[in-house]
């Protein structure tokens, strides 16, 4: 039987899987769900029944996210939830990898999911488990991508659903989804930790259902992308997975996925995992920094510094407080992984470069590309080292940032109309500025050569 088990060592009561819980009741400490390995044995010929899955009309069988259900704590007539999520590309990317410095890297794009984000692969599992508890109102609190996934979630299943973020910190394009799927969107004056703390209070409302990444069946879900990337590698486990960290959902989900492949015996070792974050939201990063020298054992307590006041362009990982991030300590310290932060500039130049492999992604994932290229050249990661980077948003997702890195009137600061310049201007290393011309061909034709160039010089100096 699974159940729920609080992760903290001194405690670990578990509780039923229909108890409506989001934390331990008796110690406060976060929540895994435990599921006995019973497929020992059987677990290699699971490989191919995933893979046979892809082919089939039945949309649980395609979902990338449910055709792993032999991971889910689910039985086999739940009411599923799907947007066929999951089953995202995995690209190779070169012109990433020379700016790296790697003879290779993998771009694993969750972007490519139903409302844009890896949000939908935890949240299909989420929101099948609100219908299962009869829950009436999905809450939750966000940056902008888990409203989004959480909105388009609940229309599907026919839930209401509130969504609370904060005032003019969320991309519209985001609102913009948010407000489509139909939720009703609170904005809060404060920051994302504001809004999660808020949340935390309603959630000892019986008649809400809190759907952030603290409830432990949406790591459920978005654990069963370690599976899926496996399958896409041949099962060849890579040296380094690198992903952005926020709330920390995320990288707990990743290293639960892999750790439990591992115990079927499906993979022989763990990838590292590496955490990265913007410098003005950095609590993990600093964390890690304060333990790198002794690298603790699993079960040397430590604390997390909270930052108060996060500040980055990043919006989506713009969060002081993170929720998960004893779990996602004990993922790093497991695979003997990283955390580090990376600061505006190398984020903005690290987007536009993922871009030029056709590629793109929304800020927070950048700090993947920016954080390999530190690594790399701190001889941390190796130049043949197998390397994944997790794109976890689309590159439509914040338009207004792509669109004044290019004109290089990006600012560290909000620089709305009226406000004081106090911010640092981003240098667009890599802008591409639309050029005005006039509409005759020898002028359009003229202008191309000049570009043409122009292009041509810059890459002989990159
Ligand atoms: N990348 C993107 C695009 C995100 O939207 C988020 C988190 C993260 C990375 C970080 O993931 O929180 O699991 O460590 N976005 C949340 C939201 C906070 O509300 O959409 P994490």
């Amino acid at each position: 039987m699974a159940v729920q088990r609080c992760i903290e060592p001194a405690c670990g009561a578990t509780f039923g899987l229909n108890e409506r819980l989001y934390v331990c009741s008796l110690c406060g400490g976060l929540l895994d769900i435990e599921k006995p390995c019973e497929l020992i044995g059987e677990a290699l010929a699971l490989r191919e029944v995933w893979m046979t899955r892809l082919a089939s009309p039945d949309t649980s069988d395609r979902s990338g996210v449910w055709r792993f259900r032999e991971l889910l704590p689910f039985s086999d007539n739940a009411p599923i939830v799907s947007l066929a999520e999951g089953n995202t590309p995995l690209y190779e990317a070169p012109r990433s990898a020379r700016y790296c410095g790697l003879q290779s890297l993998k771009l694993k794009h969750q972007g490519s999911n139903p409302t844009g984000s890896f949000k939908d692969t935890g949240m299909t599992t989420a929101v099948t488990q609100a219908r299962i508890l009869g829950a009436r109102l999905l809450v939750c609190a966000s940056t902008g991508n888990t409203a989004a996934s959480l909105a388009a979630y609940a229309a599907r299943a026919e839930l209401a659903c509130a969504i609370l973020v904060p005032q003019g910190q969320v991309s519209l394009a985001k609102l913009a989804q948010t407000l489509d799927y139909g939720a009703m969107v609170l904005e809060i004056e404060g920051n994302f930790d504001d809004a999660m703390r808020a949340i935390r209070e309603l959630a000892e409302d019986e008649s809400i259902y809190l759907v952030n990444s603290i409830n432990p069946f949406r790591i459920e879900g978005q654990k069963t992308v370690a599976a899926e990337l496996l399958q896409q590698l041949g099962w060849q486990v890579p040296d380094h997975l690198v992903m952005p960290g926020g709330n920390l959902g995320n990288s707990s989900a990743f290293g639960k996925g892999f750790r439990e492949l591992f115990d079927l015996g499906l993979i022989d070792r763990l990838p590292q995992l590496t955490v990265v974050q913007a410098e003005g939201a950095a609590p993990f990063a600093h964390l890690f920094a304060r333990h790198e020298q002794y690298r603790p054992a699993q079960d040397t307590p430590v604390k997390l510094t909270v930052i108060e006041n996060p500040q980055t362009l990043a919006s989506a990982i713009n969060i002081g407080a993170p929720v998960s991030w004893q779990k996602a300590w004990r993922e790093i310290v497991w695979t003997r992984g990283h955390a580090l932060s990376v600061s505006e500039q190398e984020i903005a130049d690290a987007k536009a470069i993922i871009g030029r492999d056709g590629v793109g992604c929304e800020p927070a994932s950048a700090t993947t590309v920016a954080g390999i290229k530190r690594l790399v050249a701190d001889s941390i990661v190796g130049k043949d080292e197998n390397v994944v980077a997790v794109l976890t948003g689309h590159l439509l997702k914040d338009t207004d940032y792509v669109i004044n890195y290019h004109r290089e009137t990006l600012y560290t600061s909000d620089h709305a109309e009226g406000k004081t310049e106090t911010g640092t201007r981003i240098t667009g290393t890599f802008a591409n500025h639309p050029v005005r011309v006039s509409a005759t061909g020898d002028d359009i034709l003229k202008t191309l050569e000049c570009e043409q160039q122009q292009r041509k010089l810059q890459n002989q100096g990159k």
